[in-house]
This record gives C-alpha cells, sequence and structure tokens, in this order.
C-alpha cells in the first residue's frame, strides 16, 4: 500500500509499504478513505520530537471504513464507517475509568516524552507519533491497524461527508477541550492565541459556548482573516503589534480576559532570543505565548494550553501566575470523552469543522502538501489527503 513515512527533517515521502495485519483480538483494520495533517505533524516533519525511525508512517487524524476485525471486537463490523480518535486508549484503566483517556496506562509501550518521569507509566499511545509515543503507525496510508477497537473509532452516519466529520479525530476534540479547560461560557472574554487550524476549533467552540469577546492572535493574514469573517473574532497582527497582552488589557477597561488559550504550542514566533537558544540546544521551547497570556489574562483567571510544549522553558514568569492567581490547564485531548457530543454539534449544524480546509489532495500528493503546509504557502490552513482521489 502506499503511506507518507518519515525520513528525517524535512523529508518525508509517499512510499509502498507492506499492508498491516491485525495483531491483537481487538484490532481492526481500516480502509482509510480522508486523512488530515495535524500541527503537531509538523513539529514531527520539522525533526523536534524525538524517536521517530526512518519509515515511520505518520498521520493521526484519519478515517474510513473497517476492511477486517479481529475475534475480540465486538463494537463494529466490517463495512462500518468511523473516525479514529489519535489517542489510543484501552477503556479499563484508572485513568480511563475517568475518561481521561490521553492519560492511558495500558496502550504506550515506549517510554513517552516526561522528562523527570521516575518509574512512572507514560500517558497513551498516539498514532504515527514516534516509538516514545508507542510507535503505533498512522494512517497517512491507504490502510491502518487500529488497536483497541472497542474503545476508539466511532461510528458515523452516512448524511454526513468524510470532511464534516474527519476533525472529530482530534482538532475539534482539542479545541472544544481547550475551551472547556479554560471555562468558556456565556459572556466570557477569551484570548485565542494562534489561528492555525486548532485555533479556529476553540474560536468556533468558543462561540457555540456564548463567549462574548474572542481575540484572537496570529501573525498571518489570510488565517485572522477567517477567523474574524466566520466567527466575528477581534484580530490582533503580532508582526503589527509589539505586544498583543498589552493591547487586550487595554481593550478590556485594564482588567485582562477571563481566559487565555495558547493554540500555538513550544515552536512560537516572535522571541530572537528564544529561538536562537532553542536552535543552539540551550532551549526546549519558546515561552512567548505563555508569556503574553499569562500577561492578556485577569486576576483569577485561566489559561488553556492545548498547542504541543516539550521539555523546559527559561522565560517562564511563574512570580506572575501567582499573584494573579491563576490556573493552568494543559494536555494531550481525551478524544474519546468529547467525540459523542462534538458528532450531535455537527449534526445539529452548531459546528461545522470542515470550514477549515484549505487545500484537499490525494495521497499520493502528501509529501508535497506537507511542504506547503508548513510554509504556509497558498494561504494554507488545513490539508485533507484522499487516498485514491
Ligand atoms: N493537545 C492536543 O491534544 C493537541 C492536538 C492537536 C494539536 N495540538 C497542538 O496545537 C498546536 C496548534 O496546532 P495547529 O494545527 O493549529 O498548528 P499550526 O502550526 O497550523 O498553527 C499554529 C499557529 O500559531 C501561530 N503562531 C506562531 N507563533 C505565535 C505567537 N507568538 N502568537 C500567536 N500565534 C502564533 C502560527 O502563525 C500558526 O498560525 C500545535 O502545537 C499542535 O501540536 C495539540
Ligand atoms: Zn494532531
Ligand atoms: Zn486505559
Amino acid at each position: 500500500m502506499q503511506a507518507l513515512t518519515y525520513h528525517g527533517a524535512h523529508d518525508v515521502r509517499v512510499d509502498n509499504v507492506p499492508d498491516p495485519q491485525l495483531v491483537q483480538d481487538d484490532d481492526i483494520l481500516l480502509r482509510v478513505t480522508a486523512t488530515a495533517i495535524c500541527g503537531s505533524d509538523l513539529h514531527l516533519y520539522r525533526g523536534k520530537v524525538p524517536s521517530l525511525k526512518h519509515g515511520d508512517i505518520l498521520g493521526h487524524e484519519f478515517m474510513g471504513v473497517v476492511e477486517d476485525v479481529g475475534v475480540g471486537v465486538d463494537k463494529l463490523r466490517k463495512g462500518d464507517r468511523v473516525v479514529v480518535p489519535f489517542t489510543i486508549a484501552c477503556g479499563q484503566c484508572f485513568f480511563c475509568e475517568q475518561s481521561s483517556f490521553s492519560a492511558c496506562e495500558r496502550t504506550n509501550p515506549g517510554e513517552g516524552l516526561t522528562v523527570n518521569k521516575k518509574s512512572l507509566r507514560p500517558g497513551a499511545g498516539l498514532f504515527g507519533f514516534g516509538h516514545a509515543n508507542g510507535g503505533y503507525s498512522g494512517g497517512q496510508a491507504e490502510f491502518v491497524r487500529v488497536p483497541r477497537a472497542n474503545v476508539g473509532p466511532l461510528k458515523v452516519p452516512d448524511v454526513l461527508g468524510d470532511e464534516e466529520v474527519l476533525f472529530l479525530s482530534d482538532i475539534l476534540p482539542t479545541g472544544y477541550q481547550a475551551v472547556l479547560n479554560a471555562q468558556v461560557g456565556p459572556g466570557s472574554v477569551v484570548v485565542i492565541f494562534g489561528a492555525g487550524p486548532v485555533g479556529c476549533m476553540a474560536v468556533a467552540c468558543a462561540k457555540m459556548l456564548g463567549a462574548e469577546r474572542i481575540f484572537v492572535v496570529d501573525h498571518h493574514d489570510y488565517r485572522l482573516a477567517h477567523v474574524r469573517e466566520i466567527y466575528g473574532a477581534e484580530v490582533i497582527n503580532f508582526d503589527e503589534c509589539d505586544d498583543p497582552a498589552a493591547e487586550i488589557v487595554q481593550r478590556t477597561d485594564y482588567r485582562g480576559a477571563d481566559a487565555s488559550i495558547d493554540c500555538v504550542g513550544f515552536e512560537a514566533h516572535g522571541s530572537k532570543l528564544e529561538t536562537t537558544m532553542a536552535a543552539l540546544k540551550l532551549e526546549v521551547a519558546s515561552g512567548i505565548v505563555i508569556r503574553q497570556a499569562i500577561a492578556a489574562t485577569r486576576r483569577t483567571g485561566i489559561i488553556s494550553i492545548p498547542g504541543v510544549y516539550a521539555g523546559f522553558i527559561h522565560g517562564f514568569l511563574i512570580g506572575d501566575l501567582f499573584d494573579k492567581g491563576l490556573s493552568i490547564r494543559t494536555g494531550q485531548t481525551h478524544v474519546q470523552k468529547h467525540m459523542p457530543t462534538l458528532l450531535r454539534h455537527i449534526e445539529s449544524g452548531a459546528l461545522t469543522p470542515h470550514t477549515v480546509i484549505s487545500h484537499r489532495q490525494p495521497l499520493s500528493e502528501a509529501a508535497a502538501a506537507y511542504a506547503v503546509f508548513d510554509k504556509r504557502e497558498d494561504e494554507c490552513r488545513k490539508v485533507v489527503l484522499k487516498p485514491g482521489m
């Protein structure tokens, strides 16, 4: 079969690889009908995530049709059409029992990415995310093996097209969980850093939950224009405004926003010092968005961080966090927990996540599509890849 494989930083290729096989009793084999490139894939593409090997198949946002089922699968049958969450969860451990699926203790045979880990078990295995995250082959492929199939894949109604439901696999639940973590509700004033796909989903969910004002910070005008036009967000381009947090404090009558949501993560732009330190490996992550979020949020407010972080940041203003009495919520999304609710919101028309799509490509063109998304060429917001298109 064809699959998008990793061969080093900025080197991904569509290769012919062996078809996957059923391994465990509760596996399914899925024929992929649609898959997407995530901002998280860009961290891998840029060589920033350890534990990838040559030939690893990437991709953790995908859906398709069940081609074969293991003998232990009782929730699905051949021919079912499903969306698959990027987090692989057992459904039975301490964390799964509290619906904290991305913390599942039983699906990651790798080391995980916690630095000061002691002998702690790692969090859930993830599709297409390197061997520290379990080494599972991803779904940017014609076929994929889906383990723990009684817990993850969600059947979707035929009246909804692939593009309408595909983002239940990751970015929609991620935006939604980020907004729930930020306790956004009717009347909220919220700042969303990053107008990428995750930022767009957070804006959509904040709007749905009744936020009164939504500020969005980015430096790509075409991305900012999208959230302004579709959701009425108040946008700030950080190339044109030195200090977006100062601007937000001013525009909120010197109080700050109720919550800030970091939909950017550790590769944030804008701090020359941190970019240089990261290049010299003296710093793992850029802290600029976290600093901006702390500064933009009102006393006793919340900072929600769906953007991925790794390692440490020197410039972390713990004192301001304390002085303002802020709370922080972070982490990989508990995708399975949110999928059924969000499917209902798609069915009712309250959410239309497919509006974020800017590019549709055959899987065979996936390598070029990565380059376009990475460089934000051609006003790229979100790429959907279709095997056999
Ligand atoms: N927690 C999870 O489970 C989860 C799931 C999916 C994605 N993510 C993470 O969410 C983040 C965003 O993903 P995406 O798909 O939207 O990626 P993306 O790379 O397309 O978007 C990131 C956006 O942030 C903007 N940005 C960069 N520096 C900024 C700054 N200083 N201030 C404001 N905006 C800035 C960029 O211009 C870009 O538009 C990534 O880190 C990704 O890994 C996390
Ligand atoms: Zn993702
Ligand atoms: Zn579990």
